[in-house]
């Protein structure tokens, strides 16, 4: 049986935080931050609200949309790099009892910023198998705690939020409405491009001797500016030449919401009219494996995408990770 989104969800922590407000304490401008990649806010988590907490919210929406109990649900998929905890437990089993998902298993996803197009695409995995019926997949991130604050090249681009989908199998109802196929790549060779280099068993954390800096997140924005350009235009370019389609067949592009312009870039190169990409990272930053349900549940919301909608997401990250999401809506 093939699945369909039924429904979708978002939720960001209402604390908004502007450029402006940035550089008052981190060595930078609103012109410089907005003209290098078109984000003018990010929303930052209270001190008590861990990457559940804003998944939780999320799945009620999405599930509220769907007419459906947590009850129903048979897996509960969770993207995330920002945990509630290191390792373990997962944050699924935190969302799943949260919600009250009685029935469900549930584990995390991760894949960093491609992480709902992994977790999309496992659900619908599961579903075509006929081995869960309702999957509930959340992105949710909470950046700002993993985040060097005195480390500009970073600290001014990520912001915290969630986005959910409920994935169902195919019924008359989403008779039209399908994941039709996704494409995942990884190309772990760039795992120390973007990383948090100690906390975890590879340099494990030494109290008093490990330093704060290494425990957040570090990135060469160079390298993955580069890497994201080339992982966004072969994944539309595959993903078009598989399915017999043209890019004006997609309503719209849905990109990791990493920065406006690796996706500028990688219009002109695809030479797709930049306007058929959504963004939304003026408001929200980037917001890791969130960014992507979370701008389609703000399209869903403005009425931008209707049933039947063929729409193409894209998710670039650490890991290296890439790959796309083809989804009839
Ligand atoms: N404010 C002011 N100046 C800054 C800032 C800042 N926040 N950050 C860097 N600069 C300065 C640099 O110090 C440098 O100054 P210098 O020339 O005097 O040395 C100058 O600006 C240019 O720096 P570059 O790093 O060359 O800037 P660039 O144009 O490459 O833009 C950026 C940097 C925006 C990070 C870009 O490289 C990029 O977008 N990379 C991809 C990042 C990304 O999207 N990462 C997330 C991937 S998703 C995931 O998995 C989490």
């Amino acid at each position: 049986m093939e699945a369909f989104i039924r429904s979708v969800g978002a939720y960001a922590p209402p604390r908004r935080m502007s450029n402006h407000e940035l550089a008052e304490f981190v060595d930078t401008s609103h012109e410089w931050i907005y003209s290098h990649t078109g984000i003018s806010y990010r929303h930052i988590a209270e001190p008590d609200q861990a990457a559940s907490d804003l998944a939780v919210p999320a799945a009620h929406r999405a599930l509220e949309a769907a007419g459906m109990t947590a009850d129903e649900l048979d897996l509960v998929l969770v993207a995330t790099s920002t945990p509630d905890y290191i390792g373990l437990p997962s944050t699924a089993c935190v969302v799943q009892h949260a919600i009250g998902a009685t029935s469900a298993g549930a584990m995390d996803v991760m894949a960093v910023c491609s992480g709902f197009v992994y977790a999309l695409e496992t659900a619908r995995a599961f579903v075509k198998a006929g081995s869960a019926r309702h999957v509930l997949v959340v992105g949710t991130e909470v950046y700002s705690k993993i985040m060097d604050w005195t480390d500009r090249n970073t600290c001014v681009l990520f912001g915290d939020g969630a986005g959910a989908v409920i994935v169902s199998p195919q019924t008359e109802e989403g008779a039209k409405s399908a994941v039709v196929d996704s494409i995942l790549r990884s190309d772990g060779s760039g795992a120390e491009s973007l990383f948090r280099p100690c906390g975890g068993t590879r340099c494990a954390y030494i109290p008093g001797q490990t330093p704060d800096s290494e425990l957040a997140l570090q990135m060469n924005g160079r390298k993955v500016y580069i890497f994201a350009v080339r992982a966004v235009v072969d994944t539309i370019n595959e993903m078009l030449k598989r399915n017999n389609l043209t890019f004006s067949d997609i309503r719209y592009f849905v990109p990791h919401q990493a920065n406006r312009r690796i996706i500028e870039a990688a219009a002109k190169r695809l030479e797709i009219p930049s306007e058929q990409f959504y963004l939304n990272m003026d408001e929200y930053a980037n917001t890791s494996a969130a960014s992507i349900p979370l701008a389609l549940d703000e399209m869903n919301a403005k009425g931008v995408l209707k049933r039947g909608d063929a729409v193409i997401t894209i998710g670039f990250g650490a890991g290296l990770t890439y790959g796309a999401n083809l989804i009839v809506w």
